[in-house]
């Protein structure tokens, strides 16, 4: 790549179009800020319209009797396993409420019950009925509605189809732009002091997954090469109950969410025996990472690819009416939710690490800002709590645009370094090569060989090529995904080898047990300069050196 062909200049980049990118954006607009929002795809074709549960949130005045915003943390900090900030899940559940009323003045409607109030539901981990929905089991896509309406509604430049490369910095090291692809993949240069990482996350490292087709970890690649921190990478959350559709079934496959169970749906085996009984207290309940380990093992003893979810006793009218998405996907394969167990079986849902940003999305790079899944601020620590996801994409997304806003009061426009702009060739490798390590090694149950042996697969198949040189705009973008795929599993694999328990969303059959004296805090990565290759950093023990 020799340089840019074209230019454009913002106050603001934000690349994504999620809940996180789009509320940072329009709070970026409102406070006077120039906006330019950057996508590879379309509006909306992100990971947000997938979320089903909701919005988990204590509200004032609208609560189950006993419920507070204390309960709502400790929840958090439960699931969490030891790793959640303490600061960032006080402010992140304390600041819900008004981030939710901001976001329904917007124009999203939550459903309500016969008494005209907000419906509530409950998920794994939760101990009250605290998560607003929309739709019945469509709250992301009602999110992503609303925004997207409000952006139109306050004229939100938003870039289609143009592909973030690489963020730009000045000599100093502070941010100076971002080098993008256009839609026809010319390469050109956005000049702008601060820019907002809301790429979602990374769920096509795997085969099977929950997530958009465009959750390729390009945030997290990017901030790498930008100069910041990654934390808490090894912690992959998978959702235990993804619509099972055949062993061979890759890509994106639909959710069956959780608030299935938390109204009474009951996980079988293919022997009718049911798979969380005296696994844990709260049973199907009980925290995410714990009943995708249940599955995965009761699925090992019996032989089988998938387990069962019985949710027969809605009967019909109730189940459709209630969760439209999950039998309309159901239907779609012959099952009928309302006279048979739904074949469910865990699958890559979530990144409970990322950029290290606090609450207000600031990370360790001047000018460049996280928010939403790529971010990673402590709320979630090795397990996300349920429908916790789309209150940190409005809570963060928000405080990230008013942080930038008083950033940007204090700095002058930055001019980028020459040698700042994406020269070098990346490693890439094949997709399907990557996917098939990572998911065999890589998923729930980790040991030393089987993450070494994905690293070298990986590095065996890479090819290092420059990122623009590419005859078509989908292959130049499906090049760039490559690229980012390949150093964050690297990087992933990385932190994984080097956590030497088990913990949360990573389970090490090697290192079953926890150990919080050697492992009780956040392990990070950064990208090496010599070398260009993400190097871990192991965390420092508790009460002694590195
Ligand atoms: C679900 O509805 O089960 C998914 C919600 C979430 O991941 O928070």
């Amino acid at each position: 790549m020799t340089g840019p062909r074209w230019e454009a200049r913002a106050d603001l980049v934000v690349v994504g179009t999620g809940v996180a990118g789009l509320t940072a954006a329009l709070t970026a607009v409102e406070l006077g800020l120039r906006v330019l929002v950057v996508t590879k795809g379309g509006p909306g074709d992100g990971n947000t319209p997938h979320a089903q549960g909701g919005v988990a949130v204590v509200l004032p005045a609208a609560h189950e009797p006993g419920d507070t915003v204390e309960r709502h943390a400790r929840d958090t900090r439960v699931a969490g396993a030891g790793l959640c900030e303490e600061d960032a899940v006080e402010q992140i559940v304390t600041y819900g409420p008004d981030a939710v009323d901001r976001l329904r003045r917007t124009g999203a409607r939550f459903d309500t019950g016969d008494d005209n109030a907000l419906a509530r539901t409950r998920e794994g981990g939760h101990g009250a009925f605290r998560i607003l929905r929309a739709g019945g089991d469509a709250t992301g896509a009602e999110v992503e509605r609303a925004l997207l309406a409000a952006a139109r509604d306050h004229r939100v430049a938003v870039l289609t189809g143009h592909t973030a490369l690489d963020v730009l910095r000045t000599p100093g090291g502070e941010v100076a732009g971002l080098a993008v692809l256009d839609s026809a993949a010319i390469p050109g240069l956005i000049s702008a002091p601060a820019v907002l990482l809301a790429t979602g996350g990374l769920g096509q490292l795997y085969q099977a997954t929950s997530n958009a087709e465009g959750a390729t970890g390009d945030g997290l690649a990017l901030a790498l090469r930008g100069g910041a921190s990654l934390a808490d990478l090894e912690f992959v959350q998978f959702h235990p109950t993804v619509l099972f559709t055949g062993s061979g079934a890759r890509g994106r496959r639909p959710l069956v969410t959780e608030a299935v169970r938390g109204e009474g749906g009951i996980l079988v085996d293919s022997r009718g025996e049911r798979v969380m009984a005296g696994v844990h207290p709260l049973a199907d309940l009980a925290p995410r990472d714990v009943v995708a380990a249940a599955i995965t093992r009761r699925m090992a003893e019996t032989g089988s690819d998938h387990v069962l979810l019985d949710a027969t006793h809605f009967g019909a009218q109730a189940f459709r009416r209630r969760f439209p998405t999950v039998h309309a996907t159901c239907a779609a394969i012959g099952v009928d939710p309302a006279r048979e167990p739904i074949p469910v079986a865990p699958a890559a849902h979530f990144a409970c690490g990322g950029v290290v940003a606090t609450v207000d999305g600031r990370t360790d790079v001047r000018g460049l800002y996280a928010a939403g899944e790529v971010a990673r601020t402590g709320l979630h620590g090795a397990n996300r709590l349920a429908s916790n996801s789309l209150l940190e994409g409005l809570v963060v997304g928000e405080r990230a645009a008013r942080a930038a806003a008083a950033d940007l009061r204090e700095r002058t426009a930055p001019a980028p370094d020459a040698a700042s702009w994406p020269n070098r060739p990346a490693a890439v490798a094949d997709r399907s090569v990557l996917q098939r390590a990572m998911s065999r090694h890589a998923g729930i149950g980790r040991t030393a060989a089987g993450l070494a042996e994905a690293a070298r697969v990986i590095a065996a198949d890479a090819r290092h090529r420059p990122l623009d040189a590419t005859s078509t705009v989908l292959d130049a973008t499906s090049t760039v995904e490559d690229a980012a795929l390949t150093l964050v599993a690297e990087a992933l694999l990385g932190a994984a080898a080097e956590r030497r328990e088990t913990r949360g969303c990573h389970v090490r059959t090697d290192f079953p047990g926890t150990d919080d004296i050697t492992w009780g805090r956040s392990t990070t990565v950064r990208l090496d300069a010599a070398t260009g290759r993400p190097s871990v950093h192991r965390p420092v023990p508790v009460g002694g050196a590195a």
